[in-house]
């Protein structure tokens, strides 16, 4: 059997492993093992230059079933559902995820028949560079396509998420900053379609810099956004704000206006560092300003399989975080620069990437946990 187009990513990924094995035994086996000799096109596969024995070891006592491998190469999601849901429950046993915990089955939402009120998401963390903007365009699109209708705000005055999205902020004449700093601005006035069915976008640009300066002299300044967002609650399924790296008025604003954190870290040496003054900077949005404040998750972005490094890291922050951390890993690959340049999201530039996949199943992850409250 070959690499079908209808195929498990599970089954897929163990068949690819088993066969590099039998094809060092046997030399025979065809197809299969071509994707991890570096000739596929696997997104990763160009760097890779060939099966690593380190990995292969990984996975030689892991039984068949619901895993995610952040290396595989995936198929779209609905026929991943369709190879898989009949036998969740064998999935359910025990299957190691990236983060050494055993890997859950989240399954594929179904349809809404009515929307709202909206779960607002914020996509907080000081740093930059760490994931924050690739991953609102990438959840949101991946909560879209499951049918969910998604409002991503850009909140940051570099634009980089409204850019990401297709839109030059440089052009715009009302953003985001108009919402929060105008009295009578209405949303719809705002607000643009993306080329994403069911996601819309409030953008920003360098405007947005200037209200971290006025608004301090405004009343109920942290609940500015809030205000803004509160017409729109009824529209929408999820509202994700992608936060500045800074934790300066706007980004407590975010905090203030939302029900769940989502913190992004990068799988590098100093991924850890800043993340006590983030919690506490949380806590305190907690105790002082939005009770229903919690942290949905840290998730573990750019991680790279090959390296011990990377994997030290992602053990340490799952050490550090527990439960907190997210079972979906988002591995690093060159995909998502070019989806910036590309002005879309990677579930739409590149579907069938491993990237896609993994924020498909950050998407049924995040739904999962709402799901279980
Ligand atoms: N998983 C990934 N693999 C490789 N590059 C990535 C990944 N996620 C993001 N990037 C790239 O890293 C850079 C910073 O990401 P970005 O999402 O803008 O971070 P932030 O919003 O936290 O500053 C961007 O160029 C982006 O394309
Ligand atoms: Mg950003």
């Amino acid at each position: 059997m070959g690499l079908q187009a209808v195929g498990s990513v599970a089954v897929h990924t163990f068949a690819a492993h088993q066969s590099i094995q039998s094809t060092q035994r046997a030399q025979s086996t065809p197809t299969a093992h071509q994707s991890m000799d570096g000739h596929h096109v696997n997104a990763m596969a160009g760097d890779r230059g060939g099966a690593d024995p380190a990995r292969l070891a990984d996975y030689e006592d892991v039984p068949e079933g619901h895993f995610y491998d952040p290396d595989a190469e995936y198929e779209p999601d609905p026929e991943y559902a369709a190879t898989l849901a009949p036998d969740a429950a064998r999935q359910r046993r025990e299957r190691i995820g990236p983060t050494g915990r055993p890997l859950p089955y989240f399954p594929i939402p179904g349809p809404l028949t009515d929307h709202g009120p909206a779960k607002i998401i914020a996509m907080c963390n000081q740093k930059g560079g760490v994931g924050k903007t690739t991953s609102t365009i990438n959840l949101g699109a991946a909560l879209a396509e499951y049918g969910r209708r998604v409002l991503l705000v850009d909140f940051d005055p570099q634009g980089a998420l409204s850019v990401g999205l297709g839109v030059n902020p440089m052009e715009l004449d009302l953003t985001v900053y108009n919402l929060l700093m105008e009295r009578g601005m209405s949303a719809d006035e705002v607000l643009l379609k993306t080329a994403v069915p069911n996601m819309d976008l409030l953008p920003s640009n360098i405007d947005l810099s200037a209200a971290e300066v006025q608004l301090v002299s405004e009343v109920a300044r942290e609940s500015t956004l809030q205000r803004a967002l509160k017409p729109l609650l009824a529209d929408y399924d999820y509202i994700v704000i992608d936060c500045q790296p800074s934790l300066g008025l706007l980004t407590v604003n975010a905090l203030t206006a939302a029900h769940k954190v989502i913190v992004p870290l990068e799988c590098e040496f100093f991924a850890l560092r800043g993340v006590a003054l983030l919690t506490e900077t949380i806590e305190k949005v907690q105790e002082r300003l939005n009770p229903e404040l919690e942290l949905d998750g840290i998730l573990a972005t750019m991680y790279d399989s090959r390296t011990v490094h990377s994997r030290e890291v992602l053990a340490r922050v799952v050490e550090a975080f527990d439960d907190h951390v997210y079972h979906t890993v988002i591995g690093r690959t060159v995909r998502f620069p070019e989806t910036t340049v590309a002005g879309e999201p990677i579930t739409t530039y590149a579907s069938n990437s491993v990237g896609a996949a993994a924020y498909r199943q950050l998407a049924r992850e995040v739904l999962a946990r709402c799901h279980a409250e």
